[in-house]
């Protein structure tokens, strides 16, 4: 597809049919994640791919039996949830655990050390690091999920992943951060594509 067409018509699936992904386009998912730019060219990522469904299915029981209610958006201040944010993360723990393959994104911190470093430090530029890991992750997740709708098909970036990341981290064995796990499969429904929203948004200076 032409890339602006891929941009478009790009949607979060959280269902997928029961058809094998085939190797091939798993590894160039994986390709494109690991051609994105990253700040400093620090590369902050390993990619864990997961087919094995017994893993995947373990994974998944950890975010439906999760009873974690702190991971949702909340206010810096008072560390109180935002309003009109409900907990999602067992609804995240259901699509994980249907689908055919998953990719874990591991942030390997190599400015920040890492999120409990950064909460800890009396340093309040402890965060920048952090930032633009954040950043460069960001793009690498986004360059498979349009790799994979130009494949044919379909993935949910999820997040709530980290309401139990340190289960996760030693199921998985990662040394690093959990930053997101992304299913993916053929869709098993459409999405209409989405209508923009650009009011107050965006600014011209000219
Ligand atoms: C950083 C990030 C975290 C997300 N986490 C979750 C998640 O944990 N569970 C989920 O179902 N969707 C998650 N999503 C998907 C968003 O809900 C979705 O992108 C948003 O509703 C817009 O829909 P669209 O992707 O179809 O444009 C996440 C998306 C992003 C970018």
């Amino acid at each position: 597809m032409e890339l602006f067409k891929v941009i478009k018509t790009r949607r979060s699936i959280r269902a997928y049919i029961k058809r094998a992904v085939p190797v091939s386009k798993i590894k160039k998912i994986i390709e494109a994640g690991l051609l994105a730019p990253s700040s400093k060219n620090s590369q902050p990522w390993n990619f864990i791919v997961i087919e094995n469904k017994k893993v995947i299915e373990q994974l998944a029981e950890l975010l439906i039996n999760s009873l974690n209610t702190e991971a949702e958006p909340s206010d810096p201040t008072t560390g109180k949830i935002k309003k009109g944010y409900k907990s999602s993360i067992k609804a995240s723990g259901g699509i994980i655990k249907e689908s055919p393959i998953i990719i874990v994104i591991e942030n390997t911190c190599p400015f920040s050390g890492g999120r409990r470093k950064v909460r800890l430090s009396k340093f309040s530029n402890a965060i920048n690091g952090h930032d633009s890991e954040f950043v460069s992750l960001g793009a690498a997740i986004q360059n498979m999920s349009l790799a994979a709708h130009d494949l044919g098909l379909s993935s949910v970036i999820i997040c709530d992943a980290i309401a139990e990341e340190e289960k996760i981290k030693k199921l998985l064995k990662l040394k690093g951060d959990l930053v997101a796990i992304l299913p993916i499969g053929y869709p098993a429904y459409k999405a209409k594509p989405k209508t923009v929203n650009s009011s107050g948004k965006v600014r011209f200076i000219k």
